[in-house]
């Protein structure tokens, strides 16, 4: 990705043309209203739409939680693209060729690192065809058929300190082995030996499907059980999710995903056909992970294993999985070690009945915490109840926590306010809902211009409004950008706009203001209700500065009394605006 050479003017092109409805359509559903389309919001949980999408303008902005923004800003959003890779993707969905640029060194870099790994992948998997050998002895073991091991590529790492060395060392070199951490440096100091060596081997791949790293397992009771590729640039654990190439298309079209610990538990499910299953690989979970799943889908169910340490896991993922904005369930496993060992026994029918039973996580946590609140004295329900707070304080739906937290209060017998009174305080607030519901400033200088978009300014409004009547930059940015067009009466071009607006603030304000419903006559006619204290504001703000500037200019007699004239001048605007 992004060997291309962007510049505004192919941005703008590539912008104009999208269909903006197209893309958001295949995140969430749209229905034409008016004339812009809606549907529920895709960043925020919400029952009713106020996700708008202007196909014209080829903007989106969401009147619940204040996101907004072009194409490209929604592929960063929904798919986590950088904004070159969100124009290359668009760009060659709607069949433009991007001018090409040199390749970066890192590019070309990356590119042998991955070439090197499917080498290492074909050496391991060839090493499991030979007769006898540990992995395929212990894959018989356990039961997993032919078909398993080729979908999921299965190797193995022969017993041998210079298995991958030898086969390739002399294609690859030793740096980018090490580099790809498939060898690792004698201690001696002098000479490599194999990373991964009598192991059963899995493959890891990235969200894309290329294989960034390996999974080993130890083929007996030797420690530990298993060992993954070391951190590198190609695999960052706390950024990918096994199986997630194989799942992410599911997890769209089901709106849902299963989140599994282990390699095992993943393979079983997804194999018995049950899609949408991820694993995080053991480690605990991360707010990156959180973050990738949220790209696919907004309803995670935790399959954790079914032992106290795995519902602990389960209880400490959860917040984490809240805070990106999911809805987080969990099963109960009834009694079964881990979700592999439930479908190998019960069968892939058993798992789906668990999982229609999945519960929501604040009632699997009291499932966990509050069982026993009838017998619990007050400090212990303290206790208690205070094992809820990082997940109801991760929750940024107020609806959703209040909830919760009502029935964590019922559980426990306790009074509403007693439990409400420790999550204020810790709860993250919903920030941009309340940014945009507490703009002083904002409100009047919005209107304005949402006046100044939609064409309504009468010559004499538009002859008397001047960039610096806004205080707010976002706004004074965007006037200024669209003051000419406005001017000379020509019609404003949205695709082209957005190619002048560098800044996060204005791309979203263009959306919202674009996207205001059309202002009604009588609202009009406060107009200059609206204007004349941001007139006035402004010839404020400019007497103080100029009250400054006298003082600066100390003896200079010429330029003190330039500055007095335009001092009374001023104050005599300022009264005739009185
Ligand atoms: N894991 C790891 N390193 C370890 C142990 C575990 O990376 N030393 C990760 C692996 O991704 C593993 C997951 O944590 O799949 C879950 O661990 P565990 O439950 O111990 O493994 P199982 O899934 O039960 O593995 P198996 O079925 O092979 O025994
Ligand atoms: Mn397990």
């Amino acid at each position: 990705m992004a060997y291309v050479d962007l510049n505004d003017s192919i941005i703008a092109q590539v912008r104009g043309a999208a269909d903006i409805v197209d893309f958001v359509q295949q995140v969430t559903p749209l229905k034409l209203a008016g004339k812009s389309y809606k549907g529920l919001c895709p960043f925020h949980r919400e029952k009713s739409p106020s996700f708008h999408v202007d196909r014209d303008k080829g903007l989106f902005y969401c009147f619940g939680c204040g996101t907004g923004g072009d194409v490209f800003k929604f592929l960063t959003l929904t798919e986590r693209f950088t904004f070159p890779e969100a124009v290359e993707h668009v760009a060659s969905r709607v069949g433009i060729e991007l001018p090409k640029r040199r390749r970066a060194q890192r590019d070309n870099d990356k590119d042998d690192l991955l070439e090197l790994m499917d080498d290492a992948s074909e050496a391991f998997h060839q090493a499991l065809a030979w007769t006898p050998n540990a992995a395929d002895e212990y894959l018989k073991h356990r039961g997993v058929p032919q078909d398993v091991i080729r979908k999921y590529g299965f190797g193995y790492a022969p017993e041998s300190w210079d298995y991958l060395l030898r086969r390739l060392g002399q294609k690859h070199g030793e740096k980018k082995l090490e580099a790809a951490g498939l060898i690792t440096p004698r201690k001696t100091g002098n000479g490599f030996y194999d990373r991964f060596r009598n192991r059963l081997i899995i493959p890891i791949h990235s969200d894309t499907g290329a294989l960034v790293g390996f999974g080993g397992r130890a083929l007996d009771d030797s420690e530990p059980k298993y060992l993954n590729s070391p951190e590198s640039e190609l695999f960052n654990k706390s950024r990918l999710l096994y199986n997630l190439h194989r799942s992410k298309d599911a997890m769209r079209r089901f709106d849902r995903a299963i989140l599994v610990e282990g390699y095992f538990d993943a393979i079983a499910i997804d194999h018995a056909g049950v899609p949408g299953v991820v694993a995080s690989m053991g480690t605990s979970l991360t707010p990156g992970q959180a973050s990738l799943l949220r790209r696919f889908t907004r309803r995670v169910i935790l399959a954790y294993d079914g032992d106290n340490a795995g519902r602990a896991a389960t209880l400490r993922a959860a917040p984490i999985l809240l805070a990106a904005g999911l809805h987080v369930e969990a099963l109960d496993l009834q009694g079964e070690k881990d979700p592999d060992a439930l479908v190998q026994k019960h069968g892939a029918d058993k798992f789906l009945e668990v999982l229609s039973n999945a519960l929501d996580i604040f009632e699997f946590g009291l499932r966990e915490w509050a069982s026993d609140a009838a017998q619990l004295s007050g400090r212990e329900k303290s206790e208690r109840v205070e094992q809820f707070m990082p997940m109801l304080s991760a929750v940024s739906d107020p609806v959703v926590r209040n909830e919760a937290a009502q029935r964590i209060a019922d559980a426990f017998r306790l009074e509403f306010e007693t439990v409400w009174s420790r999550v204020r305080g810790k709860a993250a607030p919903a920030k941009t809902v309340e940014r945009s519901a507490v703009a002083p400033i904002g409100a009047g200088e919005k209107f304005v211009l949402t006046a100044a978009l939609q064409g309504r300014l009468t010559r004499e409004q538009l002859g008397r409004l001047q960039e610096e009547f806004f205080e707010d930059p976002a706004c004074k940015t965007l006037f200024s950008i669209i003051k000419n067009d406005l001017v000379t009466g020509d019609p404003i071009d949205f695709a082209k706009l957005g190619a002048h607006l560098r800044g996060e603030a204005e791309l979203t304000l263009l959306s919202e203001l674009s996207l205001s419903e059309e202002i009604d006559d009588r609202s009009l006619q406060r107009l200059d209700e609206n204007l004349r204290p941001m007139e006035r504001n402004y010839l404020s703000r400019r007497m103080r500065q100029i009250q400054r500037e006298i003082i600066d200019a100390g003896n200079d007699g010429e330029r003190v009394a330039r500055l007095d004239r335009e001092k009374l001048e001023l104050s005599r605007m300022l009264q005739s605006l009185k």
